[in-house]
């Protein structure tokens, strides 16, 4: 089987491609890149006017199976997924059962064998049952092809637990994700701590609470020479120290996600839950100093921490409604029209910090259009404005605090291994 996708705007930055031309895709990888291929071809996609890129590689994402079907499935999670551009994600532990054992990171991959529309890998918790009392079988987890550990969905409050998983994961070369709140400065806070959150009388989660644990597992990564990689950074102070840990040659990489340098704490006032996130939406001050760790490379890579909530859930008061938001559906677009339309930067920018940046951090085989890849591709129209309607969305999950943003930049088709597994044309025909 050939597929010759024709006359796109190719965005490679793993080979510093930005140029007009052809990609021939031949038994679901690349077979050539280039101007004017002339290879006959089963199936021809005409990209002119449209940009082709690697799949997006989205390294936090929560598909709920098993044990909250309600809120969303691999099957829906990863349909989700490929709506968005994304060809490979990275799903987290905080299922029921955790995926803390060796057998349980195999159900999760035979889960994903017969109802996963993209590549999934998943993570193997830390502590056994997130409970931050007893370390798992890290040995047996990553032979069993967990992708990383992480405790997230709540922080792993046990330095000894963090130090010595830093130390068995080394051979590896894989990072521990490390859901940086320090659980006791979190406590019940429902939003960040500060003028808003007094005036509002919300328990609050102040930003010291992310510094404090992001700081310690530096520390135990320069004690251990381990690898950590800190989740959804959403403060000032985190960049700083994320900065000065990396110039002191720490084994440090750190994720934000879209929600972090788009909205700030006052969304908690103007939405209520569907605003309500961990670690919370911060301070215009701190997206300021978010898009300058994108920009000056601190933050390696944006991410979407997809959680997806019903419905009933989210319409509980704020204190009783669970924390996070979708975002599968929606993060190229936001990450184009803040970072490229609005602030200049460049397509190969936002493409790096979505996709090759996140597999190199997790050595997949993805993030890049060279010749022998795997054929994961986005193409997309950078400069179609379209509406956030969250009942479109694939996912079960319709949480997002975007409904009726008007965005530019639009996933038109999304494959994996070469095949077509979302097409927007076909979408609007049905
Ligand atoms: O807001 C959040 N929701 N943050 C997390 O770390 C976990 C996630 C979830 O699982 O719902
Ligand atoms: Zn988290």
């Amino acid at each position: 089987m050939k597929t010759l996708i024709r006359a796109a705007r190719v965005i490679d930055p793993a080979c510093g491609r930005d140029e007009t031309g052809d990609i021939l895709i031949e038994n679901g990888r690349i077979a050539a890149v280039g101007r004017d291929i002339t290879a006959q071809a089963d199936e021809i996609i005409d990209a002119a006017g449209l940009a082709a890129a690697p799949g997006l590689a989205d390294m936090h994402t929560h598909m709920r199976e098993p044990g909250f079907e309600d809120k969303e499935t691999i099957a829906t999670g990863t349909a989700a997924a490929a709506r968005g551009g994304v060809t490979s994600i990275l799903a987290m532990g905080n299922t029921l059962p955790v995926v803390d054992t060796p057998e349980q990171v195999a159900d999760i991959y035979r889960r994903a064998k017969a109802d996963a529309r993209v590549h999934l890998y998943t993570v193997g918790a830390v502590s056994r049952g997130l409970a931050s009392r007893e370390i798992t079988d890290v040995e047996g987890l990553l032979a069993a092809g967990a992708a990383a550990l992480s405790d997230d969905g709540v922080p792993l409050m046990n330095a000894a637990i963090m130090r010595e998983a830093l130390l068995r994961m080394k051979p590896s070369g894989l990072p521990i994700l490390s859901h940086s709140e320090d659980g006791d400065l979190v406590a019940a806070g429902v939003m960040n701590e500060g003028a808003l959150s007094r005036k509002l009388s919300y328990p609050g989660r102040p930003a010291v609470a992310e510094e404090l644990l992001l700081v310690r597992d530096g520390m135990l990564a320069a004690d251990t020479g381990g690898y950590v990689h800190i989740c959804h950074v959403s403060t000032k102070g985190s960049v700083q120290y994320i900065r000065r840990l990396k110039e002191a040659g720490v084994h440090i990489t750190a994720e934000t996600c879209p929600q972090y340098f788009t909205l700030t704490e006052e969304e908690i006032e103007k939405q209520g839950a569907m605003a309500k996130v961990n670690p919370p939406l911060r301070t215009q001050e701190d997206v300021a100093a978010i898009i300058e760790g994108l920009k000056d490379g601190t933050l390696d890579c944006i991410v979407t921490d997809h959680a997806p909530h019903t419905a009933a859930e989210k319409a509980r008061a704020l204190p009783k409604a669970p924390s996070g938001m979708v975002g599968l559906e929606t993060s190229l677009a936001l990450s184009l029209t803040v970072l490229h339309h609005r602030l200049g930067l460049p397509l190969s920018f936002v493409i790096e910090k979505m996709s090759t940046a996140p597999a190199r951090i997790l050595r997949w085989n993805a993030g890049t259009l060279a010749v022998g890849a795997p054929a994961d591709i986005v193409i997309f129209a950078p400069d179609e404005e379209w509406t956030v309607d969250p009942a479109s969305f694939a996912s079960k999950g319709r949480n997002t605090p975007f409904a009726g943003w008007k965005l530019r930049g639009r996933v038109r088709r999304t494959l994996v291994d070469g095949r077509t597994v979302y097409d927007l044309a076909e979408e609007q025909r049905q």
